[in-house]
């Protein structure tokens, strides 16, 4: 078990606790008498990790609500309807709400947690990889609204979040590899040695699953749960590491005034892919490995091809290298390929310039760009998209 803290100057504010096992999670529920639990219905159902959660719960008396974790559901409803739960279930300032489950219920149940009677403490327990490296650290809550995702929200710390790899053991393999891409994501900002480490366990498991699955035709969820049973250890070290590394940033740049933008690595690429996805569906060429069907694109998948997209605009930007694929984009995009992840963009340049415009992030005409100069050195450039498309095409 491995405590890392996020601080505001030399307060350590929040904790993140990894642990290979479950036990520890009763250990940081103890402190608190009323908790409130809000849970995704579906890892509620699926995953045997998380029904041993909720007898733990059971056990300590807490009240427990089920909710629909979908991009559509991410509304200000359902925060309402999270606040009316503990309203109704007399939640006091003393309460810690405890959010079970992905992304999207994590930053629901901490928006919530965060305007209910003016702020009530809350804590994590993430079920999806992603949401174990990024979403759940840091404290940005928040949800949709209108057709812009999390434009409402706060940042506000979780009291503990509890990182555990056992959960991933019913996690589908395509959302496993979103995560995949968010971790390398954030070896390739900050190394340590951590980021080929990642790349060789992902390269195992990828090979490992298509060996026993496909050629020896066992049953995919039982080879599943077996490989992330025999790569927990590896799997919660690297969880660590990634933990380790935005706790940093975040710790020296909390409200994203300047460090944390780095943490954005591929998103501006990821967001216009995701955007044109949804608008588009159906299938595209890739343009490398094939046609693919655009319209389910996940979060991860997105970001790896924005991260491949970001290393070849760094490789032009610093280098003025012209070649169709540069040294670090086949790196980035032969780990990913590996990994069994997608990072070829169906897009072009050109077709995602009005959106990245839009950038929620973009401030006087420029978008603050995250260049990866090599495997953990990344530097953030304001750039317009003009000079983006003429540099990428
Ligand atoms: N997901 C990026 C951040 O938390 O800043």
């Amino acid at each position: 078990m491995e405590q890392i803290n996020i601080y505001s100057g030399k307060k350590a504010i929040s904790r993140i606790v990894v642990a290979e096992g479950l036990q520890g999670l009763d250990a940081c529920l103890k402190p608190y008498r009323h908790i409130y639990a809000v849970i995704d219905r579906n890892v509620a159902e699926k995953c045997p990790a998380v029904s041993r959660v909720m007898k733990m719960l059971e056990d300590r008396q807490a009240r427990i609500r089920l909710v629909e974790a979908s991009e559509e559901s991410k509304t200000l409803e359902t925060v309402m309807d999270i606040c009316s739960w503990l309203l109704e279930n007399n939640a006091d300032r003393d309460a810690l709400v405890l959010a079970v489950g992905g992304g999207i219920v994590t930053d629901m149940a901490g928006f919530a947690s965060c305007i209910y009677k003016r702020g009530v403490r809350f804590a994590y327990m993430p079920t999806t990889l992603l949401s174990q490296v990024d979403a759940s650290i840091g404290g940005k809550t928040g949800v949709n609204f209108h057709k812009y995702k999390n434009i409402l929200g706060v940042i506000r710390q979780p009291e503990f979040t509890y990182l555990c790899p056992q959960v991933l053991e019913s996690l589908p393999l395509r959302d496993f590899h979103s995560g995949v891409a968010e971790m390398l994501k954030t070896f390739v900002i900050e190394d340590g040695g951590n980021y080929q480490k990642a790349a060789d366990l992902f390269f195992d498991i990828s090979s490992e699953f298509t060996l026993e699955a496909h050629i020896n035709g066992k049953d995919e969820g039982q080879v599943w749960k077996a490989l992330m049973a025999k790569h927990k250890r590896t799997l919660a070290e690297l969880i660590a590491a990634a933990a380790r590394v935005k706790a940093g940033v975040v710790s020296r740049d909390q409200f994203e005034r300047g460090e944390r933008r780095k943490l954005n690595l591929g998103h501006t690429f990821a967001h216009a892919i995701e955007t044109l996805a949804q608008q588009d569906g159906g299938e595209r060429f890739n343009g490398h490995d094939g046609i693919q069907d655009v319209k389910g694109v996940t979060h991860g998948e997105a970001v790896a091809m924005g991260m491949v997209l970001a290393a070849r605009l760094a490789d032009r930007y610093y280098r003025s290298d012209r070649s169709e694929t540069t040294e670090l984009e086949a790196k980035i995009s032969a780990d990913f390929w590996d990994a069994d992840v997608p990072c070829y963009c169906p897009y072009t340049p050109e077709e995602m310039a009005g959106i990245m415009k839009k950038d929620k992030k973009a401030e006087g005409g420029k978008v603050h760009f995250v260049l990866p100069k090599a495997i953990g050195d990344v530097e953030t450039v304001d750039l317009t998209v003009e000079e983006v498309v003429a540099l990428l095409k």
